[in-house]
């Protein structure tokens, strides 16, 4: 009877602590889960007609860990509608006339969740194209820290903030800033 007893009583510890274990596993899986949950607050919201914005945005995404966001035109840009010594070329014809909104396919569904958003856009005849205050007129962003940046040919920001920031004037606006041909680690230090 002894034996029975302590028979039991060695089984009864061995599923017991079997089901403790468990416990405990289910309880890090969870927290690696929400762990990997956790929402971003910093948001790179970019346009770029031939991919040197988005090069610079998807490394400045990584170096302040931010979601990105791709701003897409309904119309893509083709190279005609690229050409800056044509006149009438779209992007000419757009730059002209300061309240064209072209317009774009796809939004940010959740901006709400973030505090700073970062919009990057390549340098059209010295300004941000128009297409990026059709962005920024899409959302709220009242309170939050937007910080503008761009590529360009050789050109700085010119007179961007006059033509963006009254699409958006409860913004906490920031200075551009110019990330062509940056590094990460060049970058790294401009957003310091
Ligand atoms: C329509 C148009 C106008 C441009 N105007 C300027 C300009 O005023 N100053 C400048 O330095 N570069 C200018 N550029 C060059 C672009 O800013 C530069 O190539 C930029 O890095 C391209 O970025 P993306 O590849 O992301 O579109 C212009 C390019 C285009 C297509």
């Amino acid at each position: 009877m002894k034996r029975l007893t302590t028979i039991l009583a060695l089984s009864l510890t061995v599923i017991l602590c079997a089901c403790a274990g468990n416990k405990s596993e289910q309880g890090s899986a969870q927290q690696s889960n929400s762990e990997n949950m956790k929402k971003k607050t910093t948001l790179v919201a970019y346009f770029s007609a031939t991919g040197t914005t988005k090069a610079a945005a998807e490394k400045l995404a990584e170096v302040v860990d931010a979601d990105i966001h791709e701003i897409q035109p309904e119309t893509p840009y083709s190279d005609a509608d690229l050409n800056w010594h044509n006149q009438q070329s779209r992007s000419s014809v757009e730059m002209k006339d300061k309240s064209s909104r072209p317009a774009i396919k796809n939004k940010v569904e959740n901006m709400n969740q973030y505090t700073t958003v970062y919009i990057g856009y390549p340098i059209w005849w010295y300004i941000a194209p128009t297409i990026i205050n059709t962005f920024v007129e899409q959302y709220n962003l009242e309170g939050k820290t937007v910080i503008p940046f761009f590529t360009s040919g050789g050109s700085e920001a010119g007179e961007t903030m006059k033509y963006l920031t009254p699409s958006a004037p409860k913004a906490n606006w920031k200075e551009p800033i110019n990330l062509t041909g940056k590094s990460k680690e060049e970058i790294q230090k401009l957003v310091k």
